[in-house]
């Protein structure tokens, strides 16, 4: 709550100069409510400005053998408020996903915590990967319940390259501590939690998909609920109304949208979705399968073998390799220790009723 206050107090102050897509709209504001039938073509924006930078600003990539630049704690990196770390530091950002990856179960929450002034680059194809400036800063919570248990920031170092850093909550949820950068297993309840190592870390955010994973256009083209303003409004016209962007994309609702993996989309986008967020990653240009949604059918490889068996998704290597005893070669790979059942569900049924891959009759 005091964090709430305090961002907006923030915004209230700033005096940002960024340059918002439309900078009418606060008068538009004003005379839509009045005269509604006039109101400005301009999709409405969750924050009405750019908040002042936060506090969570990129530390010094450590060295063989040095790790001092790496905050002890999540509440010593700036990201998080000091008084409440459960909270984060006022002038993050806040998004979500429209297809998370698979993580255990647990709830995850995310910002963004850009240097001051600086913007994002999208390249020019709604598919290009989200380029943030260096200094910048990506935070991920994990629940598992009402438990936090783990915090990661991938951060963009000097170098200009990307690397991830794992806290650990502690049990009375005040503080969470750096965690071993070999990584770490720990017990909540039943369930054994797993800490990826610094390394395993750019497994997935490895530099040619881009070092970060989920900030993509059709990620995050998506309605959120800001409760800063206490409004409904799309993250992508969002980020563009407070000047996130170096050239704001077009509005919204004109570009393309992953569906909800589990949502009533029909089941080809549903199932093509769910590989994407979770194994495309990895499965991109020159790994074969190609999981990528933009990859044609044909072009995923998915029909070769016995990977997708017409018709039968319980023959099909795609679902089972999802469940493989094995964890060496279950797949995502290295990617936690909880089957994905509702996903494995999902490929089946996309298996046993479309008829994908189906020889032509
Ligand atoms: C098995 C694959 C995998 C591993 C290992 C992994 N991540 Fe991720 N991570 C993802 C995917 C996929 C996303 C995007 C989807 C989402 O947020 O649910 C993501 C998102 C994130 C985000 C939000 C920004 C972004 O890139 O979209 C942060 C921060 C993050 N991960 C940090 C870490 C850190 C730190 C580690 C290592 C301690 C790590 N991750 C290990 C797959 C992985
Ligand atoms: C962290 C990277 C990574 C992620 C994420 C990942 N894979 Fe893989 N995948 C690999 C690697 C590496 C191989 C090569 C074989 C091996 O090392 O086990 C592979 C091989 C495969 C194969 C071919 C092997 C076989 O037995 O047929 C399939 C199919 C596959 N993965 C499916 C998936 C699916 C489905 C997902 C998402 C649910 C996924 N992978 C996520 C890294 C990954």
């Amino acid at each position: 709550m005091r964090s709430f206050v305090l961002s907006l107090l923030l915004v209230a102050c700033s005096d940002d100069a960024s340059a918002p897509r439309d900078a009418q709209a606060d008068t538009v504001d004003e005379a839509s409510e009045t005269t509604p039938a006039e109101t400005s073509a301009a999709p409405p924006s969750g924050l009405d400005e750019r908040p002042a930078a936060s506090t969570c600003v990129a530390f010094a990539r450590p060295t063989d053998g040095d790790d001092s630049s790496v905050p002890a704690t999540l509440s010593a990196t700036g990201c998080v408020d000091a008084d409440d770390p459960t909270q984060p530091a006022a002038g993050m950002i806040g998004y979500d996903v429209n297809a998370p990856f698979w993580s255990d179960g647990a709830l995850k929450a995310r910002w963004i915590a850009l240097p001051e002034g600086a913007t994002i680059t999208i390249g020019a194809s709604a598919e290009a990967d989200w380029d943030l400036p260096i200094g910048s800063v990506v935070m991920k919570a994990f629940r598992l319940g009402d438990v936090l248990v783990e915090t990661r920031l991938m951060v963009r170092h000097d170098d200009g390259g990307w690397a991830g850093y794992s806290y650990v909550w502690r049990a009375d949820q005040r503080d969470a501590d750096k965690a071993d950068l070999r990584g770490e297993l720990r017990t909540y309840d039943a369930q054994t939690w797993s800490y990826p190592s610094r390394s395993g870390c750019m497994n997935c955010h490895a530099a040619q998909a881009g070092g970060t994973l989920g900030l993509e256009t059709r990620q995050l083209n998506r309605v959120r609920h800001w409760d800063e303003t206490d409004r409904d409004a799309n993250q992508l016209d969002t980020f563009a109304h407070i000047g996130l962007f170096t050239v704001a994309p077009a509005d919204a609702a004109t570009l393309p949208a992953f569906v909800d993996p589990f949502g009533d989309a029909p089941l080809e986008a549903r199932a093509r979705t769910y590989l994407h967020a979770n194994c495309a990653n990895c499965h991109r240009a020159g790994r074969d399968p190609d999981l990528r949604f933009t990859t044609s059918l044909i072009g995923t490889q998915l029909c070769n073998d016995i990977r997708i068996v017409p018709g039968n998704g319980a023959a099909s290597r795609l679902v089972t390799i999802l469940h493989d005893a094995d964890p060496s070669t279950r797949m995502p790979k290295g990617g936690g220790t909880v089957v994905d059942t509702r996903g494995a569900a999902l490929l089946t049924e996309w298996i046993d009723t479309t008829g994908v891959c189906a020889p032509a009759p």
